[in-house]
């Protein structure tokens, strides 16, 4: 039964939409109506205000991670639910009728509340792409996808499926910037939007 009470407590943490509360509050515009329409960090940036989108990505981030922390501590053992929880909260939110986030601070969030070395790799793969890049759904979805790769390669086999179905989840959620990215036409941070 902990199982549910912790996919429970993850889901509530996800589904607080940060990057909507915080522009919506700062008068900093109407998220869905810029760039991406997104709610995360990177649309945030899209605004023009840098600081905001620090904010929305490390609060995003830290909803994920209190989450398995709390869950650990509370339910040891419920971890891995209370990660998927939270990543299903942000990417569906029961307050914005389902039509969240994307998934990737929060997923950050949960890597690091899982394993330290999980998090430091998908820190490293994200900053890494996104250096190279500049395409932050590309960033975003490699970290993604070396979660699970890195949690078989550090011995946390028993988190591999949630990570696994999180990437898989991650890689859905950014169907329409995959399309972009084939056509060539996904924008790069530090030019103007999608
Ligand atoms: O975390 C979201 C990011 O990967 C892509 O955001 O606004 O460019 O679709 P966006």
């Amino acid at each position: 039964m902990t199982w549910i009470l912790a996919l429970a407590l993850g889901y509530l943490f996800g589904s607080t939409p940060f990057g909507l509360l915080l522009t919506r509050l700062t008068g900093a515009g109407d998220l869905r109506a810029i760039g991406s329409g997104n709610i995360g960090a990177t649309n945030v940036l899209r605004t023009g205000r840098k600081g905001l989108a620090a904010a929305t990505l490390l609060l995003d981030l830290v909803k994920g991670l209190v989450a398995v922390l709390i869950a650990r501590a509370v339910w040891p053992g419920s971890e891995a639910f209370a990660a998927a929880g939270a990543v299903l909260g942000h990417c569906f939110p029961v307050w914005l009728g389902f039509r969240g986030g994307k998934g990737v601070a929060t997923l950050a969030g949960v890597c690091f509340g899982l394993a330290l070395p999980v998090g430091l790799t998908y820190a490293a793969v994200w900053l890494a792409v996104l250096t190279i890049s500049r395409i932050s759904s590309l960033g975003g979805m490699s970290a993604a996808v070396a979660a699970p790769i890195a949690a078989l390669l550090f011995g946390y086999e028993n988190f591999v499926p949630a990570l696994a179905a999180l990437a898989a989840l991650v890689l859905w959620m950014h169907r329409a910037n995959i399309g972009r990215l084939r056509a060539g036409t996904e924008p790069r941070i530090g030019r103007s939007k999608a």
